[in-house]
C-alpha cells in the first residue's frame, strides 16, 4: 500500500506516522509514505495557496490550481495517468471498518488534506475525488483524519499485524461486534480476578465465553451494531 499525502503541512503527517506500527511497516516495505506539500504549487510569488471565496462569506479557500498540480505530481511519482483520491472531509461517507477494508485493496491511494474553509469543488470534480469523512464534526484540517484512515487501513495491509489473526478478531471485524475484555498478568490486581475460564486452557470454553462477552458488551455498548438492516 503506497500512501501519497497533499498536504500544508507534510511534517505533521511524517511524524506521526514515523511512529510504532506504521513505522516498522514502512520500514519492512509493507507500505509506504509520500507527502506532497501543497504550497510547493503555489501559482505566485508568496506562496499562497488560499483565497477569498465567491459570493462572500468568512475564511479563505485553497485555490483548485495548486491542489489539482499537487495530484498530478503525485500520478507522475507514482507512475499512473490517474490515481484513485481520497478528500477528507466532513461531507464525505463516514469512515468505519467497512470503508477502511475497501480502501486496503487499492494499491496506491492519494489522500487530500483541506484546510482553511477547504478546497475549490473544481479541483475535487477533476480529480473525482471519493469524500471521507471521520465524524460528523469539523477539524481544522484533513491531516489529522488522514493519519486516522492511514493508520486503520494500514493494519489491514498483511504483514503489518505481526499475527495475521490480530486484524480479524477484533471489534468490527466479521462478525461486527465489540471485541471481549481481554487481561493480562498479574492474575489478581487490586483484588480483581481474571475470570476463571481464561486460565483452565480449555480453548472451546474460552471461544465460547469471549463470543457470549462480546454479545453482551455489544448490547450494552453500541446496540445499534445488532439491529438487522
Ligand atoms: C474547517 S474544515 C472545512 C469545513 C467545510 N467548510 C465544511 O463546512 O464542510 C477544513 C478541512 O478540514 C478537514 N476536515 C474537517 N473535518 C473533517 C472530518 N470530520 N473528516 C475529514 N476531514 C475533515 C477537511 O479536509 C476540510 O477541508
Amino acid at each position: 500500500m503506497n500512501f501519497t499525502v497533499l498536504t500544508l503541512f507534510p511534517e505533521l503527517i511524517e511524524n506521526a506516522m514515523n511512529t510504532s506500527i506504521c513505522k516498522r511497516a514502512m520500514e519492512k516495505g509493507y507500505i509506504s509514505l509520500d507527502t506532497i506539500d501543497i504550497r510547493d504549487f503555489a501559482e505566485n510569488k508568496n506562496g499562497r495557496v488560499d483565497d477569498y471565496t465567491y459570493g462572500g462569506g468568512a475564511g479563505m479557500l485553497m485555490q483548485a490550481g495548486p491542489v489539482y498540480s499537487a495530484y498530478k505530481e503525485a500520478c507522475r511519482r507514482l507512475n499512473k495517468e490517474k490515481a484513485y483520491a481520497v478528500y477528507m472531509t466532513p461531507q464525505g461517507r463516514v469512515f468505519d471498518q467497512r470503508v477502511a477494508e475497501e480502501l486496503a485493496q487499492h494499491e496506491d491511494l492519494v489522500i487530500i488534506c483541506g484546510h482553511y474553509e477547504g478546497i475549490d469543488e473544481r479541483a475535487l470534480e477533476e480529480i473525482g475525488t471519493d469524500n471521507i469523512s471521520i465524524g460528523d464534526y469539523v477539524l481544522t484540517g484533513g491531516e489529522i483524519a488522514s493519519l486516522a484512515v492511514m493508520d486503520c487501513v494500514s493494519r489491514l495491509v498483511p504483514g503489518v499485524l505481526g499475527n495475521e489473526t490480530s486484524a480479524s478478531d477484533e471489534s468490527f471485524s466479521s462478525e461486527g461486534l465489540l471485541e471481549y475484555p481481554q487481561y493480562t498478568r498479574p492474575e489478581v490486581w487490586h483484588d480483581r480476578k481474571v475470570p476463571d475460564v481464561l486460565l483452565s486452557g480449555h480453548h472451546a470454553n474460552i471461544e465460547k465465553w469471549r463470543h457470549e462477552q462480546s454479545l453482551i458488551r455489544t448490547r450494552e455498548r453500541r446496540p445499534d451494531l445488532l439491529k438487522e438492516d
